[in-house]
Protein backbone atom coordinates (compact mmCIF):
# COMPACT_ATOMS: atom_id res chain seq x y z
CA UNK A 1 0.00 0.00 0.00
CA UNK A 2 3.01 2.43 1.15
CA UNK A 3 5.00 1.56 -1.47
CA UNK A 4 1.93 2.09 -4.18
CA UNK A 5 1.03 5.27 -2.92
CA UNK A 6 4.59 6.23 -3.58
CA UNK A 7 4.38 4.73 -7.15
CA UNK A 8 1.27 6.98 -8.30
CA UNK A 9 2.92 9.98 -6.17
CA UNK A 10 6.20 9.59 -8.31
CA UNK A 11 3.43 9.26 -11.43
CA UNK A 12 1.51 12.95 -10.84
CA UNK A 13 4.47 14.68 -10.40
CA UNK A 14 5.97 13.32 -13.50
CA UNK A 15 3.49 13.61 -15.74
CA UNK A 16 2.59 17.40 -14.84
CA UNK A 17 6.42 17.97 -15.45
CA UNK A 18 6.57 16.48 -18.83
CA UNK A 19 3.78 18.41 -20.39
CA UNK A 20 5.86 21.72 -19.10
CA UNK A 21 9.16 20.80 -20.13
CA UNK A 22 7.84 19.47 -23.38
CA UNK A 23 6.41 22.54 -24.44
CA UNK A 24 8.88 24.65 -23.20
CA UNK A 25 11.93 23.26 -24.65
CA UNK A 26 10.06 22.86 -28.22
CA UNK A 27 8.83 26.84 -27.69
CA UNK A 28 12.53 27.78 -27.34
CA UNK A 29 14.55 29.74 -29.75
CA UNK A 30 16.46 28.44 -32.62
CA UNK A 31 20.32 28.27 -32.06
CA UNK A 32 23.26 28.23 -34.69
CA UNK A 33 24.92 24.99 -34.45
CA UNK A 34 24.49 23.16 -37.00
CA UNK A 35 23.87 26.21 -39.99
CA UNK A 36 25.66 24.90 -42.71
CA UNK A 37 28.03 26.94 -44.46
CA UNK A 38 27.17 28.05 -48.00
CA UNK A 39 29.30 25.46 -49.76
CA UNK A 40 28.73 22.60 -47.85
CA UNK A 41 25.82 19.84 -48.45
CA UNK A 42 23.27 20.28 -46.22
CA UNK A 43 22.50 17.36 -43.57
CA UNK A 44 19.47 15.25 -44.79
CA UNK A 45 18.08 12.20 -44.20
CA UNK A 46 19.56 11.03 -47.06
CA UNK A 47 23.48 11.42 -46.32
CA UNK A 48 23.00 11.62 -42.29
CA UNK A 49 25.16 8.78 -40.67
CA UNK A 50 24.96 6.98 -37.30
CA UNK A 51 27.63 9.15 -35.26
CA UNK A 52 30.49 6.99 -34.08
CA UNK A 53 30.46 6.15 -30.36
CA UNK A 54 32.21 7.94 -27.72
CA UNK A 55 35.00 6.52 -25.74
CA UNK A 56 34.63 3.19 -28.06
CA UNK A 57 38.44 2.11 -27.31
CA UNK A 58 38.03 2.08 -23.32
CA UNK A 59 34.25 -0.29 -24.10
CA UNK A 60 35.88 -2.45 -26.42
CA UNK A 61 38.60 -3.12 -23.82
CA UNK A 62 36.02 -3.67 -21.19
CA UNK A 63 33.40 -5.43 -23.20
CA UNK A 64 34.19 -6.45 -26.70
CA UNK A 65 32.75 -10.02 -28.08
CA UNK A 66 29.65 -9.78 -25.32
CA UNK A 67 26.54 -10.53 -26.76
CA UNK A 68 23.08 -8.50 -25.92
CA UNK A 69 19.99 -8.45 -27.47
CA UNK A 70 17.91 -5.23 -27.90
CA UNK A 71 14.24 -4.79 -27.98
CA UNK A 72 13.83 -1.92 -30.67
CA UNK A 73 11.23 -0.75 -32.42
CA UNK A 74 8.74 -1.90 -34.88
CA UNK A 75 8.43 -1.67 -38.39
CA UNK A 76 6.85 1.38 -39.07
CA UNK A 77 8.02 4.43 -41.03
CA UNK A 78 11.59 4.24 -40.93
CA UNK A 79 11.90 3.22 -37.37
CA UNK A 80 13.51 -0.02 -37.85
CA UNK A 81 16.11 0.57 -40.22
CA UNK A 82 16.97 3.70 -37.85
CA UNK A 83 17.63 0.94 -34.92
CA UNK A 84 19.39 -0.95 -37.59
CA UNK A 85 21.96 0.86 -38.65
CA UNK A 86 22.56 2.79 -35.33
CA UNK A 87 23.39 -0.99 -33.81
CA UNK A 88 25.91 -1.75 -36.94
CA UNK A 89 27.82 1.12 -36.06
CA UNK A 90 27.61 0.59 -31.97
CA UNK A 91 29.20 -2.92 -33.04
CA UNK A 92 31.56 -1.47 -35.51
CA UNK A 93 33.09 1.03 -32.72
CA UNK A 94 32.58 -1.13 -29.72
CA UNK A 95 33.15 -5.06 -30.36
CA UNK A 96 29.47 -5.27 -28.49
CA UNK A 97 27.24 -7.82 -30.55
CA UNK A 98 23.86 -6.71 -30.55
CA UNK A 99 20.94 -8.90 -31.86
CA UNK A 100 18.20 -6.38 -32.99
CA UNK A 101 14.43 -8.10 -32.03
CA UNK A 102 11.99 -5.55 -32.93
CA UNK A 103 8.68 -5.20 -31.04
CA UNK A 104 5.13 -5.17 -32.19
CA UNK A 105 4.32 -1.97 -33.47
CA UNK A 106 1.02 -1.73 -31.62
CA UNK A 107 2.18 -0.04 -28.16
CA UNK A 108 -0.89 -2.60 -26.53
CA UNK A 109 0.70 -5.85 -27.84
CA UNK A 110 4.41 -4.32 -27.01
CA UNK A 111 3.03 -3.89 -23.25
CA UNK A 112 2.03 -7.32 -23.58
CA UNK A 113 5.58 -8.42 -24.64
CA UNK A 114 6.82 -6.61 -21.58
CA UNK A 115 4.40 -7.85 -19.21
CA UNK A 116 4.90 -11.68 -20.48
CA UNK A 117 8.73 -11.43 -20.32
CA UNK A 118 9.27 -9.86 -16.80
CA UNK A 119 6.85 -12.05 -15.31
CA UNK A 120 8.43 -15.08 -16.91
CA UNK A 121 11.76 -13.75 -15.51
CA UNK A 122 13.46 -13.76 -18.60
CA UNK A 123 16.61 -12.26 -19.59
CA UNK A 124 15.78 -12.96 -23.24
CA UNK A 125 16.03 -8.87 -23.73
CA UNK A 126 18.62 -7.00 -22.45
CA UNK A 127 17.77 -3.41 -23.45
CA UNK A 128 14.12 -2.60 -24.32
CA UNK A 129 12.23 0.07 -25.62
CA UNK A 130 9.05 1.25 -22.88
CA UNK A 131 6.25 3.18 -24.27
CA UNK A 132 6.19 6.76 -21.77
CA UNK A 133 3.13 5.63 -20.13
CA UNK A 134 4.60 2.22 -18.63
CA UNK A 135 7.75 3.27 -16.64
CA UNK A 136 5.71 2.98 -13.80
CA UNK A 137 4.22 -0.38 -14.81
CA UNK A 138 7.68 -1.95 -15.27
CA UNK A 139 9.85 -0.07 -12.62
CA UNK A 140 10.42 -3.08 -10.52
CA UNK A 141 11.78 -5.03 -13.72
CA UNK A 142 14.05 -1.90 -14.81
CA UNK A 143 17.69 -1.75 -13.55
CA UNK A 144 18.63 1.82 -12.02
CA UNK A 145 20.73 3.81 -14.03
CA UNK A 146 20.66 6.44 -11.96
CA UNK A 147 24.30 5.74 -10.61
CA UNK A 148 25.43 4.75 -14.06
CA UNK A 149 24.06 7.66 -16.39
CA UNK A 150 23.59 10.57 -13.77
CA UNK A 151 25.26 13.05 -16.36
CA UNK A 152 23.86 11.95 -19.20
CA UNK A 153 20.20 12.32 -17.82
CA UNK A 154 20.80 16.05 -17.11
CA UNK A 155 20.46 16.53 -20.73
CA UNK A 156 17.23 16.04 -21.02
CA UNK A 157 13.89 17.28 -20.53
CA UNK A 158 13.23 17.38 -16.64
CA UNK A 159 9.70 16.01 -16.97
CA UNK A 160 10.68 13.15 -19.02
CA UNK A 161 13.11 12.50 -16.78
CA UNK A 162 10.80 12.75 -13.67
CA UNK A 163 8.14 10.41 -15.60
CA UNK A 164 10.97 7.91 -15.80
CA UNK A 165 11.88 8.12 -12.01
CA UNK A 166 10.37 6.01 -9.51
CA UNK A 167 10.76 5.68 -5.96
CA UNK A 168 13.97 7.40 -6.85
CA UNK A 169 15.08 5.00 -9.54
CA UNK A 170 15.88 6.11 -13.12
CA UNK A 171 14.36 2.97 -14.53
CA UNK A 172 15.15 4.09 -18.43
CA UNK A 173 16.19 7.00 -20.37
CA UNK A 174 14.21 9.34 -23.01
CA UNK A 175 15.06 7.67 -26.32
CA UNK A 176 12.57 10.04 -28.15
CA UNK A 177 9.27 11.99 -27.72
CA UNK A 178 6.15 12.36 -29.54
CA UNK A 179 3.39 14.50 -29.73
CA UNK A 180 0.00 14.30 -32.17
CA UNK A 181 0.09 16.77 -35.09
CA UNK A 182 -2.02 17.35 -37.99
CA UNK A 183 -0.82 16.24 -41.64
CA UNK A 184 -2.47 18.33 -44.49
CA UNK A 185 -2.19 18.55 -48.48
CA UNK A 186 -1.46 21.79 -48.82
CA UNK A 187 -1.97 21.11 -53.02
CA UNK A 188 -5.38 20.15 -52.34
CA UNK A 189 -6.37 22.80 -49.96
CA UNK A 190 -5.06 25.48 -52.75
CA UNK A 191 -6.96 23.03 -55.49
CA UNK A 192 -10.73 23.27 -53.21
CA UNK A 193 -10.23 27.14 -52.47
CA UNK A 194 -8.88 26.85 -48.93
CA UNK A 195 -6.24 29.71 -47.41
CA UNK A 196 -5.21 27.82 -44.55
CA UNK A 197 -5.93 24.34 -42.75
CA UNK A 198 -8.53 24.02 -40.57
CA UNK A 199 -8.58 25.13 -37.19
CA UNK A 200 -11.79 23.37 -36.10
CA UNK A 201 -13.25 19.57 -36.19
CA UNK A 202 -16.20 21.40 -37.60
CA UNK A 203 -13.97 22.98 -40.24
CA UNK A 204 -12.24 19.93 -40.96
CA UNK A 205 -14.83 17.64 -41.62
CA UNK A 206 -16.38 19.98 -44.25
CA UNK A 207 -13.27 20.47 -46.11
CA UNK A 208 -12.47 16.61 -45.75
CA UNK A 209 -16.17 15.87 -47.48
CA UNK A 210 -15.13 18.77 -50.41
CA UNK A 211 -11.69 17.29 -51.22
CA UNK A 212 -12.96 14.14 -51.07
CA UNK A 213 -15.02 14.86 -53.17
CA UNK A 214 -13.68 16.13 -55.71
CA UNK A 215 -10.74 13.74 -55.53
CA UNK A 216 -13.10 10.89 -55.89
CA UNK A 217 -13.59 12.00 -60.15
CA UNK A 218 -10.42 10.21 -59.99
CA UNK A 219 -9.24 7.99 -57.19
CA UNK A 220 -11.46 5.60 -55.59
CA UNK A 221 -9.10 4.93 -52.42
CA UNK A 222 -9.11 8.66 -51.81
CA UNK A 223 -10.85 9.77 -48.27
CA UNK A 224 -10.79 12.97 -46.67
CA UNK A 225 -9.33 12.38 -42.96
CA UNK A 226 -7.17 9.43 -41.98
CA UNK A 227 -6.11 8.90 -37.80
CA UNK A 228 -5.41 5.51 -35.68
CA UNK A 229 -9.15 4.15 -34.85
CA UNK A 230 -8.20 0.59 -34.71
CA UNK A 231 -9.00 -0.54 -30.56
CA UNK A 232 -5.46 -0.03 -29.10
CA UNK A 233 -3.11 2.10 -27.66
CA UNK A 234 -3.21 4.66 -30.14
CA UNK A 235 -7.07 5.40 -30.20
CA UNK A 236 -6.67 5.86 -26.83
CA UNK A 237 -3.71 9.00 -27.90
CA UNK A 238 -6.53 9.96 -30.75
CA UNK A 239 -9.52 10.11 -28.27
CA UNK A 240 -7.54 12.40 -25.93
CA UNK A 241 -7.09 15.30 -28.20
CA UNK A 242 -10.42 15.05 -29.31
CA UNK A 243 -12.23 15.19 -26.07
CA UNK A 244 -9.33 17.42 -24.64
CA UNK A 245 -9.68 19.90 -27.53
CA UNK A 246 -13.73 20.08 -27.18
CA UNK A 247 -14.03 20.66 -23.25
CA UNK A 248 -14.61 16.86 -22.94
CA UNK A 249 -12.21 16.58 -20.04
CA UNK A 250 -9.37 13.94 -20.24
CA UNK A 251 -11.34 10.69 -19.37
CA UNK A 252 -9.93 11.31 -15.79
CA UNK A 253 -9.22 15.17 -14.40
CA UNK A 254 -8.53 15.47 -10.70
CA UNK A 255 -8.50 12.14 -9.73
CA UNK A 256 -12.24 11.61 -10.78
CA UNK A 257 -13.50 9.92 -13.97
CA UNK A 258 -14.92 12.52 -15.97
CA UNK A 259 -15.14 10.65 -19.44
CA UNK A 260 -19.44 10.06 -19.40
CA UNK A 261 -19.99 14.06 -20.43
CA UNK A 262 -21.64 15.34 -22.82
CA UNK A 263 -19.53 17.23 -24.99
CA UNK A 264 -17.26 13.93 -24.83
CA UNK A 265 -20.06 11.90 -26.42
CA UNK A 266 -20.99 15.05 -28.81
CA UNK A 267 -17.32 14.59 -30.07
CA UNK A 268 -17.49 10.99 -30.05
CA UNK A 269 -20.62 10.93 -31.87
CA UNK A 270 -18.83 13.29 -34.05
CA UNK A 271 -16.17 11.18 -35.37
CA UNK A 272 -18.64 8.17 -35.28
CA UNK A 273 -20.86 10.00 -37.94
CA UNK A 274 -17.59 10.45 -39.98
CA UNK A 275 -16.23 6.73 -40.05
CA UNK A 276 -17.08 4.93 -43.63
CA UNK A 277 -18.20 8.46 -44.90
CA UNK A 278 -14.59 10.85 -44.71
CA UNK A 279 -12.69 8.08 -43.40
CA UNK A 280 -12.38 4.35 -44.58
CA UNK A 281 -14.72 2.30 -43.29
CA UNK A 282 -11.30 0.51 -42.27
CA UNK A 283 -10.07 3.55 -40.17
CA UNK A 284 -11.33 1.56 -36.91
CA UNK A 285 -8.32 -1.07 -37.93
CA UNK A 286 -6.28 1.59 -38.49
CA UNK A 287 -2.89 2.24 -36.52
CA UNK A 288 -0.16 4.28 -37.24
CA UNK A 289 1.55 3.05 -39.90
CA UNK A 290 -2.00 2.38 -41.95
CA UNK A 291 -2.80 6.23 -41.83
CA UNK A 292 0.70 6.97 -42.75
CA UNK A 293 0.44 4.96 -46.00
CA UNK A 294 -2.65 6.43 -46.82
CA UNK A 295 -1.74 9.62 -46.62
CA UNK A 296 1.89 9.27 -48.14
CA UNK A 297 0.68 7.16 -50.99
CA UNK A 298 -1.62 10.23 -52.08
CA UNK A 299 -4.79 8.99 -50.70
CA UNK A 300 -6.18 11.11 -47.90
CA UNK A 301 -6.49 15.04 -47.44
CA UNK A 302 -5.75 15.44 -43.78
CA UNK A 303 -4.11 12.64 -41.23
CA UNK A 304 -3.20 12.42 -37.49
CA UNK A 305 0.16 10.93 -36.96
CA UNK A 306 3.10 11.56 -35.08
CA UNK A 307 6.21 13.60 -36.18
CA UNK A 308 7.86 10.30 -37.47
CA UNK A 309 5.75 10.37 -40.26
CA UNK A 310 6.92 13.28 -41.91
CA UNK A 311 10.44 11.64 -42.95
CA UNK A 312 8.07 9.45 -44.65
CA UNK A 313 6.19 11.92 -46.42
CA UNK A 314 9.58 13.63 -47.50
CA UNK A 315 10.57 10.38 -49.86
CA UNK A 316 7.45 9.92 -51.39
CA UNK A 317 4.92 11.35 -54.30
CA UNK A 318 3.31 13.72 -51.69
CA UNK A 319 6.88 15.20 -51.03
CA UNK A 320 6.47 19.19 -51.31
CA UNK A 321 2.85 19.04 -51.05
CA UNK A 322 2.02 18.81 -47.78
CA UNK A 323 2.48 20.16 -44.19
CA UNK A 324 1.77 19.80 -40.77
CA UNK A 325 -0.08 22.06 -38.23
CA UNK A 326 -1.81 21.93 -34.53
CA UNK A 327 -4.90 19.48 -34.45
CA UNK A 328 -8.29 21.06 -34.48
CA UNK A 329 -10.51 22.05 -31.53
CA UNK A 330 -14.00 22.80 -31.41
CA UNK A 331 -15.75 26.01 -30.38
CA UNK A 332 -12.84 28.49 -28.21
CA UNK A 333 -11.20 25.54 -26.68
CA UNK A 334 -7.20 25.34 -27.17
CA UNK A 335 -5.84 22.86 -29.49
CA UNK A 336 -3.85 20.12 -28.10
CA UNK A 337 -1.32 17.09 -28.92
CA UNK A 338 -1.19 13.73 -26.44
CA UNK A 339 2.47 13.47 -25.46
CA UNK A 340 3.74 10.20 -26.29
CA UNK A 341 7.40 8.76 -26.57
CA UNK A 342 9.46 6.16 -25.86
CA UNK A 343 12.27 4.75 -23.13
CA UNK A 344 15.30 2.91 -23.29
CA UNK A 345 15.76 0.44 -20.47
CA UNK A 346 18.10 -2.25 -19.30
CA UNK A 347 16.31 -5.58 -17.92
CA UNK A 348 17.12 -6.25 -14.39
CA UNK A 349 17.22 -10.12 -15.30
CA UNK A 350 19.77 -9.03 -17.78
CA UNK A 351 23.17 -10.99 -17.52
CA UNK A 352 25.08 -8.23 -19.16
CA UNK A 353 23.63 -5.05 -17.90
CA UNK A 354 27.37 -3.45 -17.94
CA UNK A 355 27.42 -3.61 -22.33
CA UNK A 356 23.26 -3.11 -21.56
CA UNK A 357 24.20 0.33 -20.12
CA UNK A 358 27.02 1.43 -23.20
CA UNK A 359 24.30 0.99 -25.70
CA UNK A 360 21.83 3.37 -23.63
CA UNK A 361 24.47 5.85 -23.35
CA UNK A 362 24.92 5.44 -27.17
CA UNK A 363 21.50 5.43 -28.39
CA UNK A 364 20.06 8.29 -26.00
CA UNK A 365 23.53 10.61 -26.17
CA UNK A 366 22.75 13.85 -27.93
CA UNK A 367 24.34 12.67 -31.44
CA UNK A 368 22.52 10.22 -31.89
CA UNK A 369 18.99 12.39 -31.03
CA UNK A 370 20.32 14.32 -33.59
CA UNK A 371 21.00 11.68 -36.06
CA UNK A 372 17.12 10.39 -35.26
CA UNK A 373 15.79 13.55 -35.61
CA UNK A 374 17.52 14.18 -38.89
CA UNK A 375 16.83 10.61 -40.19
CA UNK A 376 13.52 9.60 -38.40
CA UNK A 377 11.57 12.82 -37.66
CA UNK A 378 11.70 11.98 -34.22
CA UNK A 379 11.14 14.36 -31.34
CA UNK A 380 14.40 15.46 -29.35
CA UNK A 381 14.00 14.47 -25.51
CA UNK A 382 17.45 16.90 -25.18
CA UNK A 383 16.48 20.80 -25.81
CA UNK A 384 19.56 21.40 -26.78
CA UNK A 385 19.02 18.90 -30.04
CA UNK A 386 15.90 20.37 -30.69
CA UNK A 387 17.32 23.79 -31.31
CA UNK A 388 20.00 22.77 -33.69
CA UNK A 389 19.53 24.28 -36.73
CA UNK A 390 20.27 21.19 -38.85
CA UNK A 391 17.50 19.56 -37.10
CA UNK A 392 14.62 22.69 -37.17
CA UNK A 393 15.03 22.52 -40.62
CA UNK A 394 13.73 19.42 -41.51
CA UNK A 395 11.59 19.33 -39.16
CA UNK A 396 8.86 22.35 -39.49
CA UNK A 397 6.46 20.57 -36.35
CA UNK A 398 9.59 21.99 -34.19
CA UNK A 399 8.75 25.52 -34.70
CA UNK A 400 6.95 27.26 -31.56
CA UNK A 401 3.42 27.34 -33.09
CA UNK A 402 3.28 23.75 -33.08
CA UNK A 403 5.61 22.52 -30.73
CA UNK A 404 4.41 25.06 -28.31
CA UNK A 405 1.02 23.36 -28.36
CA UNK A 406 -0.53 22.30 -25.12
CA UNK A 407 0.65 19.07 -24.39
CA UNK A 408 -2.22 16.18 -22.77
CA UNK A 409 -1.23 13.66 -21.12
CA UNK A 410 -3.15 10.10 -21.02
CA UNK A 411 -4.24 9.29 -16.99
CA UNK A 412 -0.80 7.05 -16.20
CA UNK A 413 -0.75 9.40 -13.14
CA UNK A 414 -4.09 8.28 -11.47
CA UNK A 415 -3.90 4.57 -13.32
CA UNK A 416 -0.67 3.47 -11.93
CA UNK A 417 -0.06 0.16 -12.72
CA UNK A 418 -3.38 -0.58 -13.66
CA UNK A 419 -2.83 2.00 -16.75
CA UNK A 420 -3.30 -0.45 -19.37
CA UNK A 421 -6.43 -2.34 -17.76
CA UNK A 422 -8.27 1.33 -17.67
CA UNK A 423 -6.95 2.69 -21.21
CA UNK A 424 -8.13 -0.78 -22.66
CA UNK A 425 -11.71 0.46 -20.67
CA UNK A 426 -11.13 3.63 -23.01
CA UNK A 427 -10.26 2.72 -26.49
CA UNK A 428 -12.78 -0.35 -26.18
CA UNK A 429 -15.11 1.60 -25.75
CA UNK A 430 -14.23 4.42 -28.09
CA UNK A 431 -14.16 1.62 -30.22
CA UNK A 432 -17.56 0.25 -29.89
CA UNK A 433 -19.18 3.84 -31.06
CA UNK A 434 -16.56 4.33 -34.02
CA UNK A 435 -18.31 0.91 -35.21
CA UNK A 436 -21.71 2.29 -34.70
CA UNK A 437 -23.18 2.67 -30.67
CA UNK A 438 -24.23 5.94 -29.88
CA UNK A 439 -21.68 7.09 -27.08
CA UNK A 440 -24.82 8.55 -25.03
CA UNK A 441 -25.58 4.83 -24.10
CA UNK A 442 -21.49 3.67 -24.21
CA UNK A 443 -19.85 5.90 -21.55
CA UNK A 444 -21.90 5.76 -19.01
CA UNK A 445 -20.50 1.96 -19.02
CA UNK A 446 -17.17 2.98 -19.71
CA UNK A 447 -17.26 5.33 -16.44
CA UNK A 448 -18.06 2.66 -14.42
CA UNK A 449 -15.63 -0.06 -15.12
CA UNK A 450 -13.22 3.28 -15.39
CA UNK A 451 -13.41 3.71 -11.58
CA UNK A 452 -13.65 0.56 -10.69
CA UNK A 453 -10.15 0.47 -12.37
CA UNK A 454 -8.67 3.06 -10.52
CA UNK A 455 -6.76 2.34 -7.60
CA UNK A 456 -8.05 3.07 -4.32
C1 LIG B 1 3.43 6.38 -30.33
C2 LIG B 1 3.68 7.13 -29.03
C3 LIG B 1 3.33 6.29 -27.85
C4 LIG B 1 1.89 5.83 -27.99
C5 LIG B 1 1.69 5.08 -29.28
C6 LIG B 1 0.22 4.72 -29.48
O1 LIG B 1 4.31 5.32 -30.46
O2 LIG B 1 5.02 7.51 -28.93
O3 LIG B 1 3.51 7.00 -26.64
O4 LIG B 1 1.48 5.03 -26.90
O5 LIG B 1 2.10 5.88 -30.37
O6 LIG B 1 0.00 4.05 -30.66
Amino acid sequence: MVKRRALLGAGIIGAVALVASLSIAAAGSAGTAGTASPTAVAVSAQNIKPPAVANAAAIKKKFGGRSITFLGDGPVGKSHTRDVNLVKKFSQDTGIKVKLVPHPVNSSASYSQLARTFSANSSAFDVVMVDVIYTGAFAPYLYNLGRVLRKEAKLHSKGIILNDTVRGKLVAMPWFGDFGILYYRTDLLKKYGYSAPPKTWAQLGAMAQKIQDGERANNDNFYGFVYQGNAYEGLTCDALEWLASSGGGQFIDGGKVTINNPRAAAMLNLQRSWVGKITPRGVTTYEEGEAEKAFTAGNAAFMRNWPYAYAIGQEGPIKGKFDVTTLPRTGANAPVGTVGGWQLAVSSFSKQPGAAVELVRYLTSPAVERYNAIFNSNVPTIPAVAKLAAVRKVNPWLKPEIAGVKRVTRPSRYLGTKYNQGSTIIYQGVSQILNGQDANNVLPGVAQRLQRALPG
